[in-house]
C-alpha cells in the first residue's frame, strides 16, 4: 500500500519484489530463518514512514504479553533503518508519523463487537499465522476492509487443515492475493549461527527437517489415530481445577545404557472429567536418572502415584526407585498387547475433545501422530507417548480397560499410602 516506492532490498529480490505490489492479501509461508518476520517488519516501518497517519495492527492468536508480539522487532527495525526521529515508541504501542499508530493484539481476546475497533486500520500483520483459529480469521477478514488496506500473513506451515493454509493454499484462495513460499535459501542475510543449526538438524533429525527448514507440513502417518488438528483443537494455555495427578514412566528396554530414552509424562484428571497433559519430562540417561526425574515430578506436582511399565524391567524397575532411597506410591503396569492397541482408547478420548495438552509438547506430539490402527509407524520408540498413554489409562480406567486391556491382563500393585516410606 505504499504510495511511494521504498527499499527493502536486503533480502532476495525475486520473492520480496512481488510482495511490494499493492494487494489486499499478502501471504508469506515457509521454513525457519527465511526472513518472513524481518521482511514484514521492515515493510511495515517503511510504510508507516511514508504514509502519514497510517494505522496498523500486529496480531497473533494468543498474546499474553507484549513480549509475545512483534513490537521488539519493530523497534529494532526503526533503529536499524535510522527512523528514530519519526516514531514515538511507547509502552504498549508505537506512534507513527502524522498521528498514526501501530498496536499489538491477541485475536483470542477479540469478539465480534470488539473487533470493530480495528475498522479503518490499513495494515494488519498476522504473525505466526499457523496458529490462527478459523473464528479469528473470520473476524479479521471482513474488518480490514478500508480502501487500499492490506492483510499480511507470515507463518511456518504445520498442517494442511490449519485455517490459514486452507484459506490461502486450499482449492479457492482469495483473489487479489500474493502468496509466496520462502525458505532459508531465499534469505540473502541467512546468518551463520542458523546455518549451523540447520546443518545439524538435517543430520540429527531428518524426519523433522523438511518441516522445520523447508516449510513442509509436519509429518503424520497415513491413517494416524491422532491428528495434529485434534491435538491443536483441544490445546489449552491453562488447566482447570485438578482431581488427580499421576506420573507415567516408560523406561527404556535395556537398563545399562546410559543414553537410553525414558518416557516420563505428567498427566491429570480435571474436576470436569477431562484429561490434561501437563508435562513431558522424558530424558535420556541411566535408570538412576529416570527414577530421580520421576520422583522429582512426583514431588513437584504432588502427584498421587507413579505408574510404571514393568514389562521389560521386572523387579529391576522397583529396585531402581528403591535405590534412590525415597518413598512414592507406585502402580506397576504390564503391557500384554501391542502399543497401538493400548493407544486406541486414549486417541478416542482425544477425538471426543476430552484430553487437552496444556502447552505444547512437540516431541511427544510427533510420536502420537505416527500411531496407526496397525502399529507405530515411526523409526524411534514412542516412549514419550507411551508414558502419557499409561497415565491416561490409569486416569480413565473404565474406558480403557473395557475396550482394550481386560483387568486380568494387568499386574497392578497399588500401595496403600505407599511403600518404603
Ligand atoms: N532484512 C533483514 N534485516 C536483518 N536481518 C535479516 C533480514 N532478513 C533476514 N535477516 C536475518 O535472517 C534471520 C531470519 O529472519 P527471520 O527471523 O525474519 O526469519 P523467519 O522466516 O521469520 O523465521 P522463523 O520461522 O524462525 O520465524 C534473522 O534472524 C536475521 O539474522
Ligand atoms: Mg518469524
Amino acid at each position: 500500500m505504499a504510495k511511494e516506492p521504498y527499499i527493502v532490498g536486503r533480502a532476495s529480490p525475486d520473492i520480496f519484489g512481488d510482495m511490494m505490489r499493492p494487494s489486499q492479501y499478502k501471504a508469506l509461508y515457509g521454513g525457519r530463518g527465511s526472513g518472513k518476520s524481518q521482511f514484514f517488519a521492515e515493510a511495515l516501518i517503511a510504510n508507516a514512514a511514508i504514509n502519514k497517519g497510517l494505522r496498523a495492527v500486529c496480531v497473533r492468536e494468543v498474546q499474553k504479553s507484549l513480549k509475545d508480539s512483534a513490537k521488539l522487532l519493530l523497534e529494532d527495525k526503526i533503529r536499524e533503518m535510522g527512523k528514530q526521529h519519526l516514531f514515538d515508541i511507547q509502552n504498549d504501542l508505537i506512534k507513527t508519523p502524522g498521528g498514526g499508530v501501530i498496536i499489538f493484539q491477541g485475536m483470542k481476546d477479540h469478539t465480534a463487537e470488539s473487533i470493530k475497533s480495528l475498522e479503518g486500520f490499513m495494515i494488519c500483520w498476522v504473525e505466526e499465522a499457523q496458529t490462527i483459529s478459523k473464528k479469528s480469521l473470520e473476524l479479521l477478514d471482513p474488518t480490514i476492509r478500508a480502501p487500499g488496506s492490506e492483510l499480511w500473513f507470515s507463518w511456518n506451515p504445520r498442517s494442511k487443515s490449519d485455517p490459514v493454509d486452507t484459506f490461502f493454499r486450499g482449492p479457492m484462495p482469495p483473489e487479489n492475493a500474493i502468496i509466496r513460499q520462502i525458505n532459508y535459501s531465499d534469505n540473502l542475510l541467512f546468518p551463520q549461527e542458523l546455518e549451523q543449526k540447520r546443518a545439524h538438524q538435517k543430520k540429527a533429525s531428518p524426519d523433522r527437517y523438511a518441516h522445520v527448514w523447508l516449510g513442509a507440513y509436519e509429518p503424520e502417518a497415513l491413517g494416524a489415530i491422532w491428528t495434529r488438528q485434534i491435538i491443536e483443537d483441544n490445546r489449552l494455555p491453562e488447566h482447570p481445577e485438578l482431581d488427580r495427578i499421576v506420573i507415567g514412566v516408560d523406561p527404556a528396554v535395556t537398563d545399562t545404557d546410559v543414553s537410553d530414552m525414558h518416557g516420563i509424562s505428567v498427566c491429570a484428571l480435571g474436576a470436569d472429567g477431562h484429561g490434561y497433559v501437563l508435562e513431558d519430562a522424558s530424558l535420556r540417561g541411566s535408570p538412576h536418572q529416570w527414577a530421580n526425574r520421576a520422583l522429582a515430578m512426583y514431588d513437584k506436582y504432588e502427584a498421587d502415584a507413579i505408574v510404571i511399565e514393568v514389562n521389560q524391567g521386572g523387579d529391576m524397575v522397583r529396585h531402581t526407585i528403591e535405590s534412590t532411597g525415597r518413598g512414592a506410591r507406585i502402580i506397576e503396569v504390564r503391557a500384554t498387547r501391542g502399543k497401538h492397541v493400548r493407544a486406541e482408547p486414549i486417541s478416542a478420548l482425544y477425538s471426543t475433545g476430552r484430553i487437552h495438552h496444556v502447552g505444547t509438547f512437540p516431541d511427544m506430539e510427533d510420536q502420537l501422530v505416527k500411531f496407526t490402527p496397525h502399529g507405530y509407524d515411526g523409526k524411534d520408540s514412542p516412549d514419550r507417548a507411551e508414558a502419557m498413554i499409561w497415565c491416561m489409562t490409569e486416569l480413565f480406567p473404565r474406558i480403557t480397560t473395557a475396550k482394550s486391556e481386560p483387568e486380568e491382563h494387568f499386574s497392578t500393585h497399588r500401595g496403600d499410602g505407599g511403600w518404603m516410606s
